[in-house]
């Protein structure tokens, strides 16, 4: 991108924090007068407890940095076993929901301990210890946050992969982490039909030599292929195992070791493992979480994010256990038997809190009022986003029939590489604008840079970077130090680059504007177009691809790809379908893409290379930028003629 990032979007509606809220909420506006260290030395002792406490708050190596030095804990610790050794354990800790109706189960902080200490004997039998490297491939189940916690008690890091990745998606994962160990389950319950994770699981494990043990929770009772001498039923491995957490103390770790790896996409088609390291992750997620949600001891809340994802790594787990709150887990769809359940569960829980993505609050406006309508919703007060930019109109749309006109919402910016919530709202403080994701959290700084590097002045727009690092930060990516350095402290010396175009109004507020590189965020996804240009481009009838983003009214973005067949074959709606299987089984359903275009030439340049900017345009139906550097110009036209064709049949 060469010309500065034109900030047009002007929004004027503002809204003021309820009076009531402010009076009592956690976050009061001397927050913001901290010096940064003192905000995190204090968010240190308080919110964390420390086997050994730290003996400095931080250092400072760029791009690498250190928090709370010299400390050592237990993620698990402060998750589950200092609540039930303060007396909490009779407090819930997560009502599960599962998808088929009726499927429920409560967790107390008790129950959770002693679940989570018969979890971890049990991965104890398939040699797992300190430092094993173990594999989570689960839905949305109890056994997966009661995995990670396992893991984090023996010192065990993990990788969560999501359930909707393919095979070679978690191989690649597996084998890059180097695992020992994988957890997955016979099925999930997915829409109402059982999606076969151990089957995906079987043929991950065939290119991964490395895992010697696997440990398979039964869900649905479906039929699976078990391997001698690798694989075990969780329910029957751990029989025999002792629940009391005296058999399985808690691995004192230090501050700075790998708590888990979280792989997410980038400009290449190979994910990067985002490392996590221990103490300052914990105090990042937990402080933020308090503050921004404003949890209090009887908050119910509910962030209806995937466990496999960042989002639900920190404000599931490890954020909301460590702050002693009681959540929701819900295992499902939407729109499980019908396109109130979410409500439905909202009201039977009486959850005060929400959090969910864009993306799912616009189906929710799709589908109408009408379903929230049904249901008692008044224990809500407070709402929140996260996963790309909402649209104003959703923002409000939430408020009003989500929220009842009563509830701020907070638009939280941040990313797998940040670890916690970095610009955000204070549900106490903030007069929101929809649409805005306010400020810095208080001992972040951040600022919005034009090209060379200068900040730019209130009004102006350009790249989002974060100008001191921050406890929960990324210390790197697994393995490959120069692509860390690359990808984020390259493009400005000195600063973090997000990656993502930003607005700064007159008041100071951000206004977040997506992606600035070749990552596209597909249901607050992100997804990378050279990923799925690859996994196009291994199809053995595919010369060549090119995957580009096109707006779409509930996804944000949908992938279309531009795709020319060997020997200047015509595409058929036959071979579409395919090469969308093929995306799938490279990469998952999710980088499926919306819309194949057959096209017997890409646009490119006279040197070759591929005019990503005009393909966006005839996503997008925008009027063409200049094409006077391409080798063939006619070449565009004929895209567009065939792209045009393509939306008619979709409709
Ligand atoms: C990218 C990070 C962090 C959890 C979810 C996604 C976009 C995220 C917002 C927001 C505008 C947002 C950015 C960011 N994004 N939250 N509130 N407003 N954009 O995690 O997959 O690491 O993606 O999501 O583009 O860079 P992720």
């Amino acid at each position: 991108m060469t010309d500065d990032i034109a900030a047009l979007f002007v929004e004027n509606r503002s809204y003021p924090p309820p009076a009531d809220f402010a009076a009592t909420a956690n976050a009061q506006p001397e927050i913001y007068d901290q010096d940064p260290d003192a905000f995190w030395e204090r968010a240190g002792r308080e919110r964390v407890t420390w086997f050994t406490p730290f003996e400095r708050l931080s250092e400072w190596n760029p791009p690498y940095a250190k928090w709370y030095i010299g400390g050592t804990l237990n993620a698990c610790y402060n998750c589950v076993d200092r609540h039930v050794e303060a007396g909490a354990g009779e407090k819930v800790a997560y009502y599960w929901e599962g998808e088929p109706t009726g499927d429920r189960s409560v967790f107390t902080y008790a129950t959770l301990q002693q679940n989570v200490v018969r979890f971890a004997n049990t991965l104890k039998r398939l040699g797992v210890r300190k430092g094993t490297p173990v594999a989570i491939y689960l839905g949305m189940v109890p056994e997966l946050p009661i995995a990670m916690l396992a893991c984090a008690r023996l010192g065990a890091p993990h990788t969560v992969v999501f359930g909707g990745f393919s095979a070679e998606s978690l191989s690649g994962r597996m084998n890059d982490m180097g695992c020992e160990v994988l957890v997955t389950q016979d099925e999930a319950w997915r829409r109402g039909r059982p999606v076969a994770l151990k089957q995906v699981a079987d043929e991950a494990m065939a290119s991964a030599p490395g895992v010697h043990g696997c440990m398979v929770v039964r869900r649905t009772g479906g039929e699976v292929s078990m391997r001698e001498g690798r694989d075990v039923f969780y329910h029957e491995a751990s029989a025999g195992e002792s629940d009391d957490p005296a058999t399985c103390p808690c691995e004192p770790m230090d501050a700075e070791d790998l708590l888990f790896l979280m792989y997410t996409s980038g400009t290449t088609a190979r994910p990067k493992g985002i490392v996590h390291t221990t103490g300052g992750y914990l105090v990042g997620t937990s402080a933020t979480h308090h503050h921004i949600f404003d949890i209090k001891p009887d908050t119910v809340y509910w962030c209806a994010a995937d466990i496999g994802w960042i989002t639900g790594h920190s404000y599931i787990v490890y954020g909301p256990l460590c702050n002693q709150t009681t959540s929701v887990l819900y295992e499902g769809t939407p729109d499980q038997p019908d396109k109130d359940r979410w409500w439905e569960i909202v009201e039977r829980y009486g959850v005060t809190v929400l959090y969910t993505a864009p993306t799912a609050i616009r189906t929710h406006m799709k589908w109408g009022p009408e379903y929230a309508d049904r249901h008692d919703l008044s224990s809500l007060r407070l709402l929140g986003s996260v996963g790309e930019p909402i649209n104003p109109e959703a923002w409000v749309w939430y408020r009003t029939h989500i929220g009842g006109g009563r509830t701020p919402v907070v638009d939280t910016w941040w990313q797998t590489e940040t670890g916690m919530i970095l610009i955000t709202p204070l549900p106490g403080i903030t007069t929101l604008k929809p649409g805005s994701a306010a400020r810095p959290f208080p001992g972040v700084e951040a600022a919005v840079y034009n090209n060379e590097g200068k900040e730019v002045p209130p009004g102006a727009g350009g790249y989002l970077v974060l100008k001191r690092p921050w406890p929960a930060m990324l210390r790197g990516i697994f393995n490959d130090p120069d692509r860390y350095v690359e990808t984020y402290w390259s493009r400005f010396p000195g600063v973090y680059f997000a990656g993502d175009g930003a607005r700064i109004d007159a008041d100071g507020d951000l206004w977040l504007m997506g992606r600035v590189d070749d990552v596209m965020n597909v249901s607050g996804h992100r997804i990378s177009t050279i990923e799925v240009e690859s996994a196009l481009v291994d199809h053995p009838e595919v010369a060549e691809a090119a995957v580009c983003g096109r707006a779409d009214a509930i996804t944000g973005q949908a992938i279309v790809a531009y795709v020319t067949l060997k020997g200047g074959l015509d595409g058929s709606p036959d071979k579409l379908a395919e090469l969308r299987e093929h995306v799938a089984g490279k990469i998952g359903r999710i980088a499926m893409p919306a819309n194949i275009v057959f096209t017997p030439d890409l646009p490119k340049t006279r040197s070759g290379k591929i005019m990503r900017r005009l393909l966006r345009d005839v996503a997008d139906h925008r009027k063409l930028g200049d094409t006077t550097t391409l080798a063939d110009p006619a070449v565009v036209q004929e895209i567009q003629a065939r792209a045009a064709a393509g939306d008619a049949k979709e409709e």
